[in-house]
């Protein structure tokens, strides 16, 4: 191409301009780039170059247009050409049931739906974030809009702009008025990256993704918001003026004053989502779902409930939407709500509370944690009392302190933990929480508490002689994992311990009915059914003994994969870390704690005193002929009847191992509903996939 030679660059800005906003599209909408960024980052240099060669071909739709360079002095009001109007909420079954039947009565008895058929709804994740209107003409963006009172907004054109999986330019076939409605958000991790960077750099922190979010979008700057981790999905539409003929791709005007219903190309909301994708707008598909009548809506429910935990964003709730067009408008609207949609919330997984004092807990390797005791608060559907501040640099770093009111969160079956205080409701004497002070030796046992130099745990140095210690101890080694002694609680183990009746795991096989029975919470009964769970647990595989003497960084399968290499205790015993590091999968942390655990006299001296209490372990079972022996498996997605801990422990009992990333090396990648990245990567290299039936089949279950 010649220098000045006009049409050859325009052709070349077109290729380029094209080129790059695909691969925006991969990058931040399939989340599977195709190109690196370094590659990306040369094709947008040479767009800025032919550019600046030929200003005048500059468009504001340009990828290289997105960060415009002068703040705003205000955001500007926008009315909304179709109000944006807000969503009925129902909080449980009955609700659900109630508009599943208002809705089908109704559409019943106009005619839209046959005597005996069910409504046919679409589905979507209920998005936390904030609604933003998208207005394009002929294609191009020109205004965004935040929903404000859901007549007027504010213009946020700028900062929307920014937002690298909006379109600025839709593909062809887009008509001459388009208003997309959609959520903006941010995702979790990233939110939390930015808090960390906006710390350290002294700003102001955000308390979730969804202030995070829309304060990004209030900036007056575009270039801070352009910084900021932003996504967006579309879920709907607003104003739609003469529809493009899709087939010639010219522009059918509609008369004045007419729109969208009589002219929509497509006759429902899921048909429309899908011709939103055409035109290049992300929409959640991997999500959203097709379902019919009040069951189908309770079972996404619940299927979605389970993938909460896992999404990368938060999500409210669900959305249903019943899916014909028609069906909608013969429905209509109640006050400023559909009645042909509804929001069926979960419950809140943050919610704010008083914290009123900071004590922490001993485990089992002596770890301190501090626990947040707070005013019992409902929280993820459950009633919180207690939550983890993790530890002493985490108190810190959030600067949380007693009398603050906090934000609390619980996510699925996750530990409740303290997030942040409110720093607007803290009170004027609260000071900063200072651990050495409250806590300066081990609140239980009085040893000293050591914190190893670059470390974040602090430790009690009392070992088996603290109580807590102790405590736990047991407890992991009454485990299901472990020695399997059903009925050696919480509540039994405090007393045992208290009582000093049990010193190590050996005074466990010592126990007997007569004393046990006269124990708190205890009779005959259950002081047998105890005594007999511990008699079974005399023969425990090599695996489960060596993972229940608790030896830090040895997990259930490390502890069998020594037991499988060497066959016996006394061998692992004496084992140099040479020899460890033989059994595959032995690194040299693992190795060296292992060593150090049976340097110890006390340690061996437990080994020694539970021969004599009669504990004889068995061998490891060996891997079944023709088994999975070594074989490494990969679990992704939802199965449809085992969970993921019950195909995982099918698998390790026949002999196989269970990873969490796919490799050359994995031999099956077993995937269920919803399977990601990973199902991906298993087709890409070749791994064999199988169903829940194929592995049921593999493990001669079927
Ligand atoms: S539809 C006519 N779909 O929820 C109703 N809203 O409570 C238009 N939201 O303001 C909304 N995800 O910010 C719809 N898949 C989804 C959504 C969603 C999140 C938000 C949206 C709206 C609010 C209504």
């Amino acid at each position: 191409m010649k220098a000045g030679d006009k049409t050859g660059a325009q052709a070349e800005i077109d290729r380029l301009r094209v080129e790059i906003e695909q691969h925006n599209y991969r990058y931040y909408v399939e989340d599977a780039p195709s190109v690196s960024d370094a590659e990306y980052d040369a094709l947008m240099r040479k767009l800025q170059e032919l550019e600046s060669a030929h200003p005048e071909l500059v468009t504001p739709e340009s990828p290289t247009q997105r960060v415009g360079a002068t703040p705003l002095a205000a955001f500007g009001a926008v009315t909304h050409a179709v109000p944006m109007l807000s969503l009925g909420n129902a909080f449980d079954e009955e609700e659900v049931r109630a508009f599943d039947k208002r809705v089908t009565d109704t559409l019943r008895s106009s005619g839209q739906l046959g005597p005996a058929s069910q409504p046919d709804y679409f589905c979507e994740l209920k998005l936390d974030g904030l609604a933003i209107s998208l207005r394009y003409e002929n294609g191009k963006l020109v205004q965004a809009a935040t929903r404000g009172d859901g007549q007027t907004g504010e213009d946020v054109t700028a900062n929307i702009r920014t937002i690298r999986s909006i379109p600025l330019q839709l593909k062809p076939g887009a008509p001459r008025v388009l208003e997309v409605r959609g959520e903006v958000l941010m995702n979790r991790r990233e939110f939390e990256r930015l808090n960390a960077a906006q710390a350290e750099r002294g700003e102001k922190v955000f308390v979730n993704p969804r202030n995070a979010a829309a304060g990004s979008l209030r900036q007056l700057d575009p270039r801070i918001t352009a910084q900021r981790p932003l996504r967006f999905f579309a879920y709907g539409w607003g104003e739609v003026h003469g529809l493009a003929n899709r087939q010639t791709g010219l522009f059918d005007e509609p008369a004045p004053g007419v729109r969208q219903a009589a002219t929509l190309p497509r006759e429902s909301h899921s048909a429309m989502l899908d011709w939103l994708a055409e035109l290049g707008l992300p929409i959640n598909t991997q999500h959203n779902r097709k379902a019919t009548g009040a069951d189908g809506l309770l079972a996404f429910y619940a299927r979605v409930a389970k993938l909460r935990p896992t999404l990368a964003y938060d999500i409210d709730g669900v959305v249903y939407k019943v899916d014909s067009l028609p069906a909608q408008k013969v429905l209509g609207f109640v006050a400023r709500a559909p009645r042909f949609a509804l929001a069926h919330k979960y419950p809140a997984e943050e919610a704010t509370t008083a914290l009123l004092d900071i004590e922490v807990q001993v485990g089992r390797t002596g770890a301190i944690t501090p626990v947040a005791r707070l005013q019992p608060v409902f929280v993820g559907g459950v009633t919180v009392t207690n939550a983890t501040l993790h530890n002493e640099d985490e108190i810190r770093r959030k600067d949380v302190r007693i009398g603050d009111t906090v934000i609390v969160r619980r996510a699925g079956d996750v530990i409740p933990e303290v997030v942040g205080p409110v720093l607007e409701k803290r009170p004027a004497d609260a000071a900063p929480f200072d651990m050495k002070k409250k806590y300066p030796v081990c609140p239980v046992c009085g040893s000293a508490i050591e914190r190893p130099e670059g470390e974040a745990i602090a430790r009690c140095t009392g070992g088996l002689f603290c109580a807590a210690q102790r405590k736990q101890t047991l407890l992991h080694a009454a485990g299901r994992k472990a020695l399997d002694i059903e009925g050696l609680g919480e509540k039994l183990v405090d007393q045992l311990v208290e009582r000093d009746r049990v010193k190590s795991l050996a005074d466990i096989y010592g126990l007997t009915v007569e004393e046990l029975a006269g124990y708190d919470r205890m009779g005959t009964k259950s002081a047998e059914n105890v005594v007999r769970a511990i008699d079974k647990a005399r023969t425990p595989t090599l695996g489960r003994l060596l993972f229940a003497l608790g030896i830090r960084h040895v997990g259930e399968t490390t502890a069998r994969d020594v037991a499988r290499h060497f066959g016996d205790m006394d061998a692992i015993m004496d084992a140099g870390e040479e020899q460890l590091l033989e059994v595959p999968d032995v690194g040299p942390a693992v190795a060296a704690s292992i060593h150090r655990f049976f340097a110890e006299p006390h340690n061996r001296d437990i080994v020694e005193a539970l021969k004599r209490q009669g504990v004889h372990p068995v061998a490891e079972a060996a891997a079944r002929s023709g088994g999975l022996s070594g074989k490494t498996f990969v679990l992704t997605g939802t199965l449809p009847t085992l969970t993921r801990e019950e195909a995982t422990s099918h698998i390790l009992a026949a002999g196989g191992k269970v990873s969490g990333s796919v490799s050359k090396k994995t031999a099956y990648v077993v995937a269920g509903a919803d399977a990601g990245s990973k199902l991906a990567n298993a087709q890409k290299l070749g791994v064999p996939v199988l169903d829940e039936d194929g592995l049921k089949q593999l493990l001669g279950m079927e």
